[in-house]
């Protein structure tokens, strides 16, 4: 999972429908797809107390600001972004419009809740990762709530049957893709990463609860779902018959009417058991996709990293998958900069992907996190040398990136249309492999899945056309 600003969650339809007029909620979005996922459902738990998701924080009456902690300038954008929030809602009092209550939501909140209230007065609540569907509960409590700190405990399964009594219905859908979260926490204590411990230990829902939150998605036209976990392929949820295993979920997730395409991220190397690379072969309607981090090329790095495996088990574990599906698109994590590591550390990442080949990925320079073993590990490499060689490497996996693109031009394949475009009736879809496919003339075929021919393939897109088009 990756560190990115992604769009605040969207005004709903069936928000602050009633007597009064809606509140607005402004909801702001850190980090990983697993925090998309958790804004989402804070907007479906605050909805019936006539809560409406706005896409400004101007003049919004409840500010969460769901954040992330996994990189220094992930954590440090908070605070910055929490002065801005503090003057909005100085200004907004002064005009008389009310108050504006602040929250601070996520892994920073997990992590530095009292630091937050210390550095930033202005800040109702803060919520950890595990305690937010309490947050209608704090809000009733009002005045008694101001400078509440709730959620050093993990227990996911609370919030998760709070969030399931609430019923499949009450979960908002913004088009025909949605994540669904599946498994929560890390045990796996890699040296650099801070989501043991903002996390959690390992967790799975119940089956059942997947299943029954998946068929209310379908009914509102979800046709995509993304099932989301910090080690995904770790799940081992309770199913009716025993423990089940990730795989086992897919191929019950793919019998839900409505459910044609299933994805999961983000996946540890050591979890891709058997059944889950057999069923990449076997179950149509799990996509020909999937992130697997490998982060270094070394096997020195490895071990320093705590990842439990070294290079060539990652290789031959990569070779196995495509012996079951051939056309997977591989995407990964890279970090490069790992204190000590040296050219000829790094020379093994670039070899490593030369040899694997990736349709997609991420990379970043180590960022040292507090109470993490990395950060006081030895030498920490010089700025300079981590950028060059981020640059070096991310030019690398550009190249692989436009190449497998580019390799998708002449063919023929079923997009999901997701979105309108920005020109004239263009809709944007989603391929098998995740890109995104421009067509144009097709807005009127949003939420359907149907084939197109593509044209044409750049770095960060496919460009198609609709077969009526060519007989036409
Ligand atoms: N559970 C996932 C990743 C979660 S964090 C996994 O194991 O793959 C997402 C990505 O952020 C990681 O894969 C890693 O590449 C990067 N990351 C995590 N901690 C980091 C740090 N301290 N500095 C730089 N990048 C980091
Ligand atoms: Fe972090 Fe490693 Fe766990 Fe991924 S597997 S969340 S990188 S500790
Ligand atoms: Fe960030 Fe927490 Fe996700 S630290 S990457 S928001 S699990």
């Amino acid at each position: 999972m990756t560190e990115t600003l992604v769009a605040p969650v969207g005004a709903h339809p069936e928000a602050g429908t009633g007597e009064t007029p809606p509140k607005r909620l402004f909801i702001k979005t850190y980090g990983c797809q697993m925090n998309v996922y958790d804004s989402e459902r804070m907007a479906d738990v605050l909805r019936p107390l006539g809560y409406a998701a706005t896409d400004t924080a101007e003049g919004a009456d409840f500010v969460i600001l769901n954040t992330c902690h996994i990189r220094e300038k992930a954590a440090e954008k908070v605070y910055s972004e929490l002065g801005k929030m503090r003057e909005m809602r100085d200004k907004k009092l002064a005009r008389g419009e009310g108050r504006m209550t602040i929250a601070v939501a996520g892994c920073v909140a997990q992590a530095e809740g009292e630091e937050i209230m210390r550095r930033q007065p202005a800040v109702d609540l803060v919520v950890g990762p595990q305690a937010y569907h309490q947050l209608p509960e704090l809000l009733a409590r009002n005045a008694r709530a101001r400078g509440e700190r709730i959620g050093a405990d993990f227990a996911p399964n609370e919030k998760f049957d709070a969030l399931s009594a609430e019923g499949a219905a009450a979960r908002g859908v913004k088009g025909p893709t949605a994540f669904l979260t599946v498994q929560e926490g890390c045990d796996k204590f890699c040296t650099f990463c801070v989501v043991p411990y903002t996390r959690g230990a390992e967790w799975s829902r119940p089956v059942a609860d997947v299943l029954a939150e998946a068929r209310g998605l379908a009914d509102k036209g979800v046709r995509e779902v993304t099932l989301l976990g910090q080690n995904v392929n770790a799940y081992d949820g309770a199913g009716p018959d025993g423990v089940w295993t990730l795989a086992k979920l897919a191929y019950a997730l793919a019998e839900i009417p409505g459910i044609d395409r299933i994805r999961y991220t983000t996946s540890h190397p050591n979890d891709m058991s058997d059944d889950l690379i057999a069923a990449h072969g076997d179950l149509p309607a799990l996509m020909p996709w999937l992130h697997l981090p490998v982060q270094a090329g070394s096997d020195r790095i490895l071990r320093l990293m705590n990842r439990k495996h070294g290079r060539q088990k990652y290789i031959d574990l990569i070779a196995r998958i495509r012996e079951t599906q051939p056309d997977l698109a591989l995407s990964g994590d890279f970090i490069v900069g790992f204190p000590g590591e040296t050219d000829k550390d790094f020379e093994d990442t670039m070899d490593l992907v030369r040899q694997v080949t990736y349709a997609s990925a991420f990379s970043f320079i180590y960022s040292p996190r507090p109470g993490t073993p990395a950060a006081g590990m030895g030498t920490q490499v010089p700025d300079a040398v981590a950028r060059e060689r981020l640059h070096a490497l991310q030019t690398l996996l550009f190249e692989q990136q436009t190449a497998f693109n580019a390799s998708r031009a002449g063919m023929i394949f079923d997009v999901l249309f997701e979105k309108k475009g920005r020109h004239g009736h263009q809709a944007i879809g989603r391929s098998p492999w995740l890109q995104s496919v421009h067509v144009d003339d097709a807005d009127h075929l949003l939420g359907q899945i149907v084939p197109v021919e593509i044209i044409s393939g750049q770095q960060n897109s496919l460009t198609g056309r609709l077969l009526q088009q060519k007989v036409a």
